[in-house]
C-alpha cells in the first residue's frame, strides 16, 4: 500500500498545525465589514495548507526552551505572508495556474483583481499581528516586524520571484538556481525559525546561529523537493497541476542536476540541515522530525 504523508506526519505536527488553524480561523473571522475582499482572504488561507511555517516557528521556540504560546501569532503572521505569495504566484500574469489545494486558485474563485486585492490585504495584516503578538516586547516584536519585511521583500520572497520570472526559459548556474530558492522559498522557511528563536529575547546565545544555520539548509531543501514533487508527484496528491515547472520551461533542480542529482542534494542538505541540531537534546526533537517531513513530504 502506498504511504500517504498523513502516515508520515509526526503527531506534534499535527497539534502545532490545529494550533495554527484555530488561531487564524478565529483571527480571520474577526476581519468584518470587508465583503467579499474578506471572503478571498479567507478562502486562501484556510482552505489547507500544511503549515509548517507556523510550526517551524513553534518548533523553534522549544528549541530554544520557550512555550510555543507566544509563537503562535508571528506563525501564523507569515502563514499570512506565505497564503498570499501563493495568490500572487498563481494569477496568469505569473504561474497562471488554477488548483491549489486541490481547490480553484483565488482568482479562478473569484476575479483577478479581488485575488490581488486579497493578496495586498493579507500582507499588510501580517504586520498587524505581528505588532500585537502577546507576551513579547515591543523591541521583540519591531525586530520580528523588520526580520519579516526582510525576509519577504525584494531581499526575499519577492526578488526571489522576480528572479523566477526572468528566467523562464533559461539554464541557469547552479550559483543562480540556489539563490533563487533561497529567496523565493528559503527566506519564508528561514524567517519562520527566526522568528521562532526571537520569542526567547536573547541575543548572545551559540544555540541562535546553530538553529539560523538549520534554517538555511531547510529552506533550500524545501524548494528542491517542491521541484521534484512536481516531476515525480500526481496532481490529486499534490492539490496543484503536477508538470506545470516543465510546461512553463522554469528553471528547476531537476531540470539542471536531474532526478538522481536532485535527490542526492536534497539528502545532503537534509544531512547539512540535522547536523546543525547535533548540539541540542530533545527540545529539538520537533525540529529533527520537521527537516525528515520536509524532504520526506508527497505534497
Ligand atoms: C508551496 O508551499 C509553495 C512553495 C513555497 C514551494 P507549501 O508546500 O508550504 O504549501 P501549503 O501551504 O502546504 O499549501
Ligand atoms: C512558489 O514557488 C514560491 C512562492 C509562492 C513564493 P512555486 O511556483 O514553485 O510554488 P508552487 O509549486 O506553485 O506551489
Ligand atoms: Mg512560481
Ligand atoms: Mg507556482
Ligand atoms: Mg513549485
Amino acid at each position: 500500500m502506498k504511504t500517504t504523508v498523513s502516515d508520515k506526519r509526526p503527531p506534534f505536527l499535527d497539534s502545532y498545525r490545529s494550533r495554527a488553524e484555530t488561531e487564524l480561523t478565529l483571527r480571520l473571522s474577526q476581519v468584518s465589514g470587508a465583503g467579499r475582499l474578506q471572503e478571498a482572504m479567507t478562502y486562501s488561507v484556510l482552505g489547507g495548507g500544511k503549515r509548517i511555517r507556523p510550526a517551524l516557528c513553534m518548533a523553534s521556540a522549544r528549541a530554544m526552551g520557550e512555550p510555543e504560546d507566544r509563537a503562535v501569532l508571528p506563525g501564523c503572521a507569515i502563514e499570512l505572508i506565505h497564503a498570499y505569495s501563493l495568490i500572487h504566484d498563481d494569477l496568469p500574469a505569473m504561474d497562471d495556474d488554477d488548483l491549489r489545494r486541490g481547490r480553484a486558485t483565488t482568482h479562478i474563485a473569484f476575479d483577478e483583481a479581488t485575488a490581488i486585492l486579497a493578496g495586498d490585504a493579507l500582507q499588510a495584516l501580517a504586520f498587524e499581528w505581528l505588532s500585537e503578538a502577546p507576551g513579547l516586547t515591543d523591541p521583540v516584536r519591531l525586530r520580528m516586524i523588520r526580520e519579516l519585511a526582510v525576509a519577504s521583500g525584494h531581499r526575499g520572497m519577492v526578488g526571489g520571484q522576480a528572479i523566477d520570472l526572468a528566467s523562464v526559459g533559461q539554464t541557469l548556474t547552479l550559483e543562480r538556481l540556489e539563490l533563487m530558492h533561497r529567496c523565493k522559498t528559503g527566506a519564508l522557511i528561514e524567517v519562520s525559525v527566526r522568528l521562532g528563536v526571537l520569542t526567547a529575547n536573547r541575543l548572545d546565545d551559540n544555540r541562535i546561529e546553530s538553529l539560523h544555520a538549520y534554517a538555511r539548509a531547510l529552506g533550500l531543501a524545501f524548494q528542491v523537493q517542491d521541484d521534484l514533487l512536481d516531476v515525480e508527484g500526481d496532481t490529486q496528491t499534490l492539490g496543484k497541476t503536477q508538470g506545470a515547472d516543465a510546461a512553463r520551461c522554469k528553471p528547476t533542480y531537476p531540470a539542471l542536476l536531474g532526478i538522481a542529482g536532485s535527490r542526492e542534494h536534497l539528502a545532503g542538505l537534509l544531512r547539512t540541515a540535522l547536523s546543525h541540531l547535533d548540539g541540542f537534546g530533545e527540545e529539538a526533537d520537533a525540529l529533527r522530525a520537521m527537516a525528515d517531513f520536509v524532504v520526506a513530504r508527497s505534497h
